[in-house]
């Protein structure tokens, strides 16, 4: 691995839990909570090979549409994250940050969630950002109105950059540079829609749950060969 070429920010899109429990038979909720195995480890791999900042994808503004037992599974899952991993996110020096609104989801899991912030504010190691009822289009339009509520006219991309999650209220987290979806799917399923403007993706068919540290440095490697342009010329 490319010490140099680094990316700062490597978003995820952790897919192919339920695809994972198929295949063993085994409940969609089993899938998702060996994803979360596979997240803790990709955490504490990331700040290893410092990666300043983690976003990963938990609960899509979509993922409602599914059924109530797995949604309500997803997120008794995070509370046992919570549960389990404080420690180990503090003796990582990790601070999490939470994107997306969490109002909406059980008081239980929003109160772990809060803690969880609350617990790791002070750390400055990596920033460990959980989308949870995150969208891309919600967010941007959400970002506007708080714009015109606070009587902004002529709105500018600095300022809607601002008015987003990863803006003003988070310090102002830099884009992406590293998209990594997993599974074999090859879209973007309504994620960081601004920010990846410029982001380099980067796919596996690796299915979220077999998801390692090897496999990880691969796909980072993927990223340290590619050439970034940003509409100039190399
Ligand atoms: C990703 O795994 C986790 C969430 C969307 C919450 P999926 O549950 O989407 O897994 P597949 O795509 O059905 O395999
Ligand atoms: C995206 O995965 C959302 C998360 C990983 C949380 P989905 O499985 O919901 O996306 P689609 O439906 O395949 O586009
Ligand atoms: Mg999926």
């Amino acid at each position: 691995m490319v010490d140099n070429n680094m990316p700062k920010h490597v978003a995820v899109i952790m897919d192919g839990n339920g695809r994972w429990a198929k295949k063993k038979n085994i409940p969609r909720v089993m899938g998702h909570n060996a994803g979360m195995q596979a997240m803790k480890k990709i955490v504490i791999a990331s700040s290893q090979i410092g990666i300043k900042y983690l976003t990963v994808y938990a609960f899509s503004t979509e993922n409602w549409k599914r059924s109530s037992e797995e949604v309500g599974g997803i997120f008794n899952l995070l509370i046992k994250y919570v549960n389990s991993e404080l420690k180990e996110l503090n003796d990582n020096n990790v601070k999490v940050n939470s994107i997306g609104d969490y109002s909406l989801l059980p008081k239980s899991a929003r109160n772990k969630l809060q803690d969880l912030i609350d617990s790791t504010k002070d750390n400055d190691g990596l920033i460990f950002n959980i989308a949870i009822n995150y969208g891309g289009r919600a967010e941007i339009v959400r970002g506007v109105n708080n714009l015109i509520a606070n009587g902004k006219s002529e709105i500018t991309e600095e300022d809607i950059a601002n008015s987003l999650y990863t803006g003003d209220e988070l310090g102002n987290i830099p884009d992406p540079d590293l998209l990594i979806r997993t599974s074999g799917e090859e879209r973007i399923s309504n994620f960081l829609l601004w920010q990846c403007a410029y982001s380099e993706f980067v796919f596996t068919d690796v299915l979220w749950p077999d998801m390692d540290k090897e496999e990880f440095v691969r796909l980072i490697n993927i990223y340290q060969s590619r050439n970034r342009r940003y509409g100039g010329r190399s």
